[in-house]
Parts: C-alpha cells; sequence; structure tokens
C-alpha cells in the first residue's frame, strides 16, 4: 500500500491484536501489569520499549498505540507517550544531556519550556545560548565543542514565528548536534519536523492532538531507533510515561485531527483578516497574513498556517484587557487546541516570566491578546469580537 495520509492514518489507529480478531476502537488497558508463563519473556521485556508488556511505567497496550499512531504520522521510528508535554520535553532533556554539556535554543520559546532552561543552567549545570529561530549562522557561530542539542519551536507562542526546520536543522547535523523541534502548534497535519531533518519531534498532546480539552499528555517521537530506546529508559526512569485512560482520551481525539485542524486554520484566517481590516486593530500576528514577518517561510514549509494569532488594540493594555473581559462566547482561559475559542493576555499569563524588553523583543505588546481559534461556526466567532471590540 502507498504511504498513508494523516486523515487515513488517524482513523485507521494501530488496532491491538486479540485470538483472530482485532477491536475497532482502540480498549483501554486499565491495568498496571502483566503477567507472564515464560521467565525468559518477562526478562526480555523489562528492556525494550517494543517488546511484551510488563509493567504499566514501561508500556501498556493503550499506550503503545497512541506512541506507535503518532510515530506513524511523524514519520518516525519510534514514539514514547508521556504524562504532559512538559514530561516529554524534560525527558528528552535531562535524558540526552548532563553537567558541562551546552545546548542552543531559539528564543521565543514556550513559557514551561523557557523556565525548565533556566533551571537546566542554574541547577544542572547545563550552559544554554538562544538564537533567533530563523537563523542558521547565527546557530553555527553559537556552536562550542561541549555543545549537545539544538532546541526549536515550528510555530512559536503568541506572535507565531514560524522557525527555519530545514536550515537550522542541517546546521544543528553539520555540527553533530540532535535537534528537537516542539512541533504542538502545528501538530502533523501542517508540518512534519523529521522531514526536514529533526532528529526529535515533542507535543504537548494536550492541544491539538486530543483536541477536547479534557486530558493532559504529551509524546517524543525519534527519528532514529538509537535515541528512542536512549530516551525510552530514561522517562521509565524518570516515571514521566502516560497512563491507559489519558492514551485512549488522546487516541480517540485524534481521530479527529485533520479535520479539525482544517477547521481551526479557516476560522482563523477569517477572524485574522476581518480583524486586519477593523478600525479598533493595530495589529494582527499571523504568519498567513503577509506583514507577518515569518509570512515567506510559512509559505515554505507549511500548507496552512495554524490556529493561533494574537493581535494589539487601538488603546493598549487598557483595550486588550477590555477585550477580554467583553468576549461572551470565546473563554477567557489558557492553553489552545481544543474545539472552543480561547483568548488570554500573554503579558500577565503565558509570559510573565519575560522582562519588558524581552516581551517587546518578542513582539508582544502591554496589551496584545492571543487567541486560539475553535472550531465554532465563524459568524457565530465574529459576532462575539464584534460585540467585544465596539
Ligand atoms: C508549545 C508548547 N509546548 C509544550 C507545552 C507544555 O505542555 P503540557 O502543558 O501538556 O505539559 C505547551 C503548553 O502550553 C505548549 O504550548
Amino acid at each position: 500500500m502507498t504511504e498513508l495520509r494523516p486523515e487515513t492514518r488517524t482513523v485507521h489507529l494501530p488496532r491491538p491484536s486479540l485470538n483472530g480478531s482485532r477491536p475497532i476502537a482502540v480498549p483501554i488497558y486499565q491495568t498496571s501489569g502483566f503477567a507472564f508463563e515464560d521467565p525468559a519473556v518477562f526478562a526480555e521485556g523489562m528492556n525494550r520499549p517494543d517488546g511484551a508488556f510488563v509493567y504499566g511505567r514501561l508500556s501498556n497496550p493503550t499506550v503503545r498505540s497512541l506512541e506507535e499512531a503518532v510515530a506513524g504520522l511523524e514519520g518516525g521510528a519510534g514514539a514514547v507517550a508521556t504524562a504532559s508535554g512538559m514530561g516529554a520535553i524534560n525527558s528528552v532533556l535531562l535524558g540526552l544531556l548532563k553537567p558541562g554539556d551546552h545546548m542552543i535554543a531559539q528564543k521565543p520559546l514556550y513559557g514551561g519550556t523557557a523556565a525548565m532552561l533556566n533551571d537546566l543552567a542554574s541547577r544542572f549545570g547545563i550552559e544554554v545560548s538562544y538564537v533567533p529561530e530563523d537563523d542558521p549562522e547565527a546557530l553555527r557561530a553559537a556552536v562550542r565543542p561541549e555543545s549537545r542539542l539544538v532546541y526549536l519551536e515550528t510555530i512559536a507562542n503568541p506572535v507565531t514565528q514560524v522557525a527555519d526546520l530545514p536550515g537550522m536543522c542541517a546546521a544543528a547535523r553539520e555540527a553533530g548536534l540532535v535537534s528537537v523541534v516542539d512541533n504542538t502548534f502545528a501538530s502533523p497535519v501542517l508540518c512534519r519536523p523529521i522531514e526536514h531533518g529533526a532528529d526529535i519531534v515533542v507535543h504537548s498532546t494536550t492541544k491539538y492532538l486530543s483536541g477536547h480539552t479534557d486530558v493532559l499528555g504529551g509524546v517524543a517521537v525519534f527519528a532514529s531507533e538509537e535515541l528512542y530506546r536512549k530516551v525510552w529508559h530514561f522517562a521509565v526512569e524518570l516515571g514521566a510515561t502516560a497512563d491507559p485512560f489519558a492514551a485512549w482520551l488522546t487516541l480517540r481525539g485524534m481521530q479527529t485531527l485533520p479535520l479539525r485542524m482544517e477547521r481551526h486554520c479557516a476560522n482563523t484566517r477569517e477572524l485574522a483578516l476581518r480583524l486586519d481590516n477593523h478600525p479598533a486593530v493595530v495589529a494582527v500576528h499571523w504568519p498567513g497574513l503577509p506583514s507577518h514577518p515569518s509570512h515567506a517561510l510559512a509559505r515554505k514549509l507549511l500548507p496552512d498556517f495554524g490556529g493561533v494569532f494574537s493581535f494589539d488594540l487601538v488603546g493598549g493594555r487598557a483595550a486588550g484587557e477590555k477585550f477580554m473581559s467583553s468576549v461572551r462566547l470565546a473563554l477567557l482561559a489558557p492553553s489552545l487546541g481544543g474545539v472552543e475559542t480561547l483568548v488570554l493576555h500573554p503579558a500577565t499569563t503565558s509570559h510573565r516570566s519575560l522582562t519588558p524588553e524581552e516581551l517587546a523583543r518578542h513582539g508582544i505588546g502591554e496589551g496584545t491578546v492571543r487567541v486560539a481559534v475553535g472550531i465554532e461556526h465563524i459568524e457565530d466567532l465574529w459576532d462575539d469580537f464584534s460585540q467585544a471590540l465596539s
């Protein structure tokens, strides 16, 4: 069979085989352990991420279905599902780095990751240098003899800068560094970073992959078997692996990922265009707009431009706050990637740890509003935004 497309892969998930048949929906294997007849099979299962099921922290059939499904979607050799996106990010960073190592990360970065990288430097003796997300030359210049890893995000929060994945991953490879890409905002429907040279892809599955704001989870996908085995061992030691019910909810949501992404992107395009032409709005930040600094790169890398954008209102912070307290349908809430539209104020929530200078450098104003667009009817969303703007 030819390579399956995401629309088909997410419907036909890896289903465990029973005695001569297969369940159509992946079942929840709600057990913490498994019993054996053969001690040798038991022993072998302890050492492999893809062997016999032994103990829930090592693996579980529901969790493995999720891992195989995401590895298939991302084009990886294997995947490790974790209890949260930060569980995946930390399993990768702490599993591959040791004191004395150096890593290079893009800025801007998701706030939780930025806080973790500060901790790596201050508590684990792992130094971090920062470079812009689209500057392979700056990456080359930042490489040191003790450099080990490069950390990127396909689309960054909240101003949605797009990383130059081919250029940055090639520069990392030339220097012998492992490249890690957080693909949460794009999802594998819009981007598969391994095709652009990434070694590891991480997701907060809490967002688009699960898609219904009802479960926390993460996943790390590996281009090579070697990295897969290494990080799996560490995630098991750390106790970061996913539980079967969370994996089941994620699989359940993932079956409609391509359909949902289509609507997230279409609604976002419409809202971004209408706001861009609204007299109360100073600027809209979305890579689908020609005015966005990443527009040209985004057109090369992505088939569509994602479901998150931000905008600034005439009247700055006061106007932004008034808007957020005036929406009636959209919810004032953290996170993204669920079916419902959410708004938040990055300067006091997701990006509160940044100094005013850093906020300005990342294009985040005092009054910037971030919108994670849901899959509601566009005219209901626009009615809500219009009444809040007026
Ligand atoms: C881009 C990105 N990566 C990682 C995370 C962390 O994921 P989780 O909250 O599932 O730990 C988030 C959460 O907002 C995120 O937006």
